[in-house]
């Protein structure tokens, strides 16, 4: 079988993407990443992502921004039927929305548990239960869903709600995987350790150090690395790969 080549190639050619929490960080560069793959990136956040919709275009991308909370779950069903009949049917969708906490146990109330679920977990679902029809109708289709090695670990520097969100997304993965293999349907996901991102712009030096020191290759990921890793698990030559978390951590963690 032909194996397509990696670099430089548009191996997302004709095929439509949805990605969420795309107005920066990870998201975007995913976004940016597809774009130039040759995918149509339909790119949603919880304000429409114009800047990033802008950039993509002067790149010669495609690109439709659509201002979308993934925690609405009625709405994400109608937002993505209206998409289906607009442009396409979702090839790919990459479920990367997330937010994080910082408060331990003791100050950790239930309303902010129940937001970090709502969206770091529930909103992967609302778009998995919508997208999921266009793709067994057509049987074809891939999903990747952003998780965490806090979702492995455990939490290092976070709240226990985000790696418990994380976890359950692994999970999520794992499960959906195993179910719609039969359509032809795939299901992986990213675990990345410390991005150069606005969440991990927030740390202290001391804390940076720390975490830096606890990587073997010494230093935080750039967003473009995870995109990349990301292509690669929606593209053709990751066809045969279902059910796997895959670790772009820098060695953080072995497993
Ligand atoms: N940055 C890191 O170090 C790191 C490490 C591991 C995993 N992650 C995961 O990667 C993903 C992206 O992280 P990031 O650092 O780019 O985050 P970020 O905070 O820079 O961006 C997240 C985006 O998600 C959007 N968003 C939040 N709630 C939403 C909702 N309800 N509906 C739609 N969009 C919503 C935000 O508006 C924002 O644009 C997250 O799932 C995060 O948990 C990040």
């Amino acid at each position: 079988m032909a194996v397509d080549t990696f670099v430089g190639a548009k191996l997302l050619a004709d095929k439509t993407t949805i990605i969420t929490g795309a107005a920066r960080g990870i998201g975007a560069a995913i976004a940016r990443c597809f774009a130039a793959a040759g995918s149509l990136v339909i790119a949603v956040d919880l304000n429409e992502p114009a800047e990033l919709a802008f950039s993509i275009e002067a790149e010669g991308g495609n690109v439709v921004p659509v201002a979308l909370d993934v925690t609405d779950h009625e709405l994400v069903k109608s937002t993505i039927e209206r998409l289906a009949a607009e442009y396409a049917p979702c090839d790919i969708l990459v479920n990367n929305a997330g937010i994080i906490a910082r408060e331990i146990i003791e100050n950790l109330s239930y309303e902010k548990w129940c937001s970090i679920m709502d969206v770091n977990l529930n909103g992967a679902f609302n778009m998995c239960k919508a997208v999921v029809p266009f793709m067994q109708e057509r049987r074809s289709g891939t999903i990747l869903n952003i998780t965490s090695i806090a979702g492995k670990m455990g939490d290092i520097t976070a709240s226990p709600a985000y790696g418990t969100s994380k976890g359950a997304v692994n999970t999520l993965t794992r499960s959906l995987a195993r179910q719609l293999a039969k359509y032809s349907i795939t299901v992986n996901a990213v675990a990345p350790h410390a991005v150069e991102t606005d969440m991990s712009a927030e740390w202290s030096q001391e804390k940076r150090k720390a975490v830096i020191e606890s990587i073997p290759l010494k230093r935080l990921a750039h967003p473009d690395e995870i995109a990349e890793a990301a292509l690669f698990l929606v593209s053709p030559n990751a066809r045969f790969i279902t059910g796997e978390v895959l670790n772009v951590n820098g060695g953080a963690l072995m497993d």
